[in-house]
C-alpha cells in the first residue's frame, strides 16, 4: 500500500508543487482547495502523470465547519505526510481590515493548522512515523504595513513549529517550517495585490517547485526552519545587525514601494 500525503490549499502555487513532488515520490494524495475544477484538474493530471491515486476535498478551511468536513473527510486514511499549506493574504491596513477577514485569516493559518496537524499527528504517534511540513513565511521575520495580521499568523505558525519539533525531538516523526519569500503564485492576485513579479534580483519571486525543492533538501539533513530563498537569509541578517527603527525604516519604504 502506498503512502499518503495530505496537503492543503493544493490548487495552485506552493501546495501544488508540493503535491507533485510527494506524488513523484510515489505517494498517494489527499488535495484540498476551494476552487473546485482546478483542483479537480489538478488532481487528474496527477494520477495521470504520476500513476497514483489521488482524492479531492473542496472545503472552505477558514472557518470550523470546513475544517469539521476535512476532518470527517480522512478519518479513514493514514496519513504519513501533512503540508499545512493553504493560506492567504490581505491588502488593507490592520485598522480597515474587517472583522470577517480577521476572523477568516487567523482561523485558516492558526486554528486550522493547529487542529488538523493534532489529529494528524495522534495517529503518527501510534506508528511512530510521519512528516508535518508548515508553511509560514518571511513575513515571520519581518512584518509590513498593510500585512500586520498575515505575518502574526505566520510568526504563530514558526514557533508552533519549533515547539513541536522540541516534543516530537525523541519519536521518528519529522517537523519542518518552510519560511520563503516571495512566490511566483496566485496569492498575490487573490489579495487584490498589484505587483511586478520580479524574476531576478535579490527580491525576486521565486517558482514553487525550486521553493519545495530546497526545502526537500532542508528536510532531509534535518533542517526544521528551512529559508529557501536568499531574501529571507538577508531579512534575518538585517534584523539582527540593523538598530530596529532602522530595520523599520527599510521595512516600510519596501512596503510603500509594493501597495
Ligand atoms: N506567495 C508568496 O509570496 C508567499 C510567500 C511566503 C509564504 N507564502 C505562503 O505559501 C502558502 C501557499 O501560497 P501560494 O503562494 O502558493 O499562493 P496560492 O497560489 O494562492 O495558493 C494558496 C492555496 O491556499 C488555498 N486557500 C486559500 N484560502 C483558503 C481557504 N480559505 N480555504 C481553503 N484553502 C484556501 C488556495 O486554494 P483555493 O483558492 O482553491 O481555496 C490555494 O490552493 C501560503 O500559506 C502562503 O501564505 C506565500
Amino acid at each position: 500500500m502506498k503512502n499518503v500525503a495530505l496537503i492543503t490549499g493544493a490548487t495552485s502555487g506552493l501546495g501544488l508543487a508540493y503535491a507533485k513532488e510527494y506524488a513523484k515520490r510515489g505517494y498517494n494524495l489527499i488535495i484540498t482547495g476551494r476552487r473546485e475544477d482546478k483542483i479537480k484538474a489538478n488532481a487528474v493530471n496527477l494520477e495521470n502523470t504520476f500513476n497514483v491515486k489521488v482524492k479531492t476535498i473542496i472545503v472552505d478551511l477558514a472557518n470550523e465547519e470546513g475544517l469539521d468536513i476535512l476532518l470527517s473527510g480522512i478519518r479513514d486514511d493514514e496519513i504519513e505526510v501533512l503540508v499545512n499549506n493553504a493560506g492567504f493574504g490581505l491588502k488593507p491596513f490592520f485598522s480597515e481590515v474587517i472583522k470577517e477577514d480577521i476572523d477568516r485569516i487567523m482561523f485558516l493559518q492558526m486554528n486550522t493548522v493547529v487542529i488538523l496537524t493534532q489529529n494528524v499527528l495522534k495517529q503518527m504517534l501510534v506508528r511512530d512515523r510521519g512528516t508535518i511540513i508548515n508553511i509560514s513565511s518571511d513575513g515571520a521575520f519581518a512584518v509590513m504595513p498593510r500585512n500586520v495580521l498575515y505575518s502574526s499568523t505566520k510568526l504563530f505558525i514558526l514557533n508552533f513549529t519549533e515547539g513541536l519539533y522540541m516534543e516530537l525531538i525523541d519519536s521518528a516523526i519529522r517537523v519542518q517550517v518552510v519560511c520563503p519569500g516571495f512566490i511566483d503564485s496566485d496569492f498575490h492576485e487573490s489579495a487584490g495585490m498589484n505587483v511586478v513579479k520580479k524574476k531576478t534580483g535579490f527580491m525576486k519571486f521565486m517558482d514553487p517547485d525550486k521553493i519545495v525543492h530546497l526545502a526537500m533538501r532542508d528536510l532531509k539533513i534535518g533542517r526544521v526552519v528551512s529559508l529557501p530563498g536568499l531574501d529571507v537569509k538577508i531579512i534575518q541578517i538585517m534584523k539582527k545587525l540593523l538598530p530596529r527603527k532602522m530595520f523599520y525604516k527599510i521595512i516600510i519604504s519596501f512596503a510603500r514601494k509594493m501597495k
